[in-house]
């Protein structure tokens, strides 16, 4: 037999059987969905029943992805209330009790993330199955990476960049590039999902820079930077900015010296100028003092006359 003739026969022959021993049969429209953090997302359940709603019983239940083991009870329905879980108060209710076991969920969480269960049960009907799955991912953007730096920044030293991102669903992938002056992208260790690293061995004035670390996922990307400016130590005497200081220090040097130099000549000049000036009035005064002793002379002789 055809496999599309074998298929409808058993499609028939299901709800013929279901129609027969007036069985419930859950079935989900999709058995995975995906939201964003913050939007609302709607849970569908169908089911087929033959019996009224009087004793219809509904129960959702989550199993987080953070504790898969470990299911909750998210929202139930049973003799026409509605108990919701304390957690999710506000942000989940049933949309169309009692014809379907649909819930909306608002204000989505990452946390919300997880299979969740729809099993409906409307006695006397036998659940044939009364179970449906369905898997919920809540996609999140990458939030802010931080990026740091440690390591020796002198030419020879060895550098490693680092970049870490908090938050993101997918988890973001971590990207180091260059960006200036020129664009290289560079090899990343993965440290754990959500940090990677840059080891720059034998850093060179070339290594200088500003490097970016991109957290990309589906839904964006998230830059931090980093700027390195490596210092050459070695270049010193050599370099160019070496010259200008020599010149000016040789300059001033040449200035004090001239200027000991002028001091030292007006010294000696003013010091023999005092003596030669002091020797003309010790000349003066022994003319003087000769002048005197003539001068008194006659009136000595004269003295002597009298
Ligand atoms: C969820 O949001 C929709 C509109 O966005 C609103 O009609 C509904 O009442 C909300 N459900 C809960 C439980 O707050
Ligand atoms: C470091 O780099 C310089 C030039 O950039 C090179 O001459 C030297 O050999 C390198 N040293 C090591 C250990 O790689």
């Amino acid at each position: 037999m055809a496999s599309p003739v074998r298929w409808i026969l058993w499609t028939l022959f299901v709800c013929f059987a279901a129609l027969q021993n007036a069985a419930l049969r859950v079935t989900m429209r999709d058995s995975s969905l995906e939201a964003v953090r913050g939007d609302s997302v709607l849970l569908p359940c169908s089911f087929f029943t033959s019996s009224d709603f009087s004793r219809l019983n509904v129960i959702w239940t989550l199993a987080p992805f953070s504790s898969p083991v470990s299911p909750v009870q998210v929202i139930v329905y049973d003799h026409g209330q509605v108990i919701k879980n304390p957690s999710l108060i506000g942000r989940v209710d049933f949309t169309g009790l009692p014809f379907s076991a649909d819930i909306m969920l608002n204000e989505t969480r990452v946390s919300d993330g997880g299979i969740y269960r729809c099993m409906v049960n409307n006695p006397p009907d036998t659940a044939d199955p009364g179970v449906g799955e369905l898997l919920l991912s809540v996609l999140e953007p990458p939030s802010l990476p931080v990026c740091e730096w440690d390591g020796a920044i002198d030419v020879g030293g060895s550098v490693r960049l680092s970049c870490s991102v908090e938050e993101g669903v997918p988890i973001p992938e971590i990207r180091w590039e260059k960006v200036n002056p020129e664009e290289i992208s560079l090899p990343v260790n993965m440290e754990g999902e959500l940090s990677g690293s840059v080891q720059i061995a034998n850093v060179s004035s070339q290594t200088s820079g500003l490097y970016r670390c991109s957290a990309t996922n589906v839904l964006g990307t998230e830059n931090c930077y980093v700027n390195l400016v490596i210092y050459n130590s070695e270049a010193a005497p050599g370099g160019p900015s070496g010259v200008l200081p020599g010149v000016l220090l040789t300059l001033v040097m040449v200035l004090v010296l001239l200027a000991l130099l002028v001091i030292i000549l007006w010294l000696h000049r003013t010091g023999q100028d005092g003596r030669s000036r002091r020797r003309r009035r010790d000349r003066k005064a022994e003319e003087e003092e000769c002048y005197n002793e003539i001068r008194y002379t006659p009136s000595l002789m004269k003295r002597s006359f009298v």
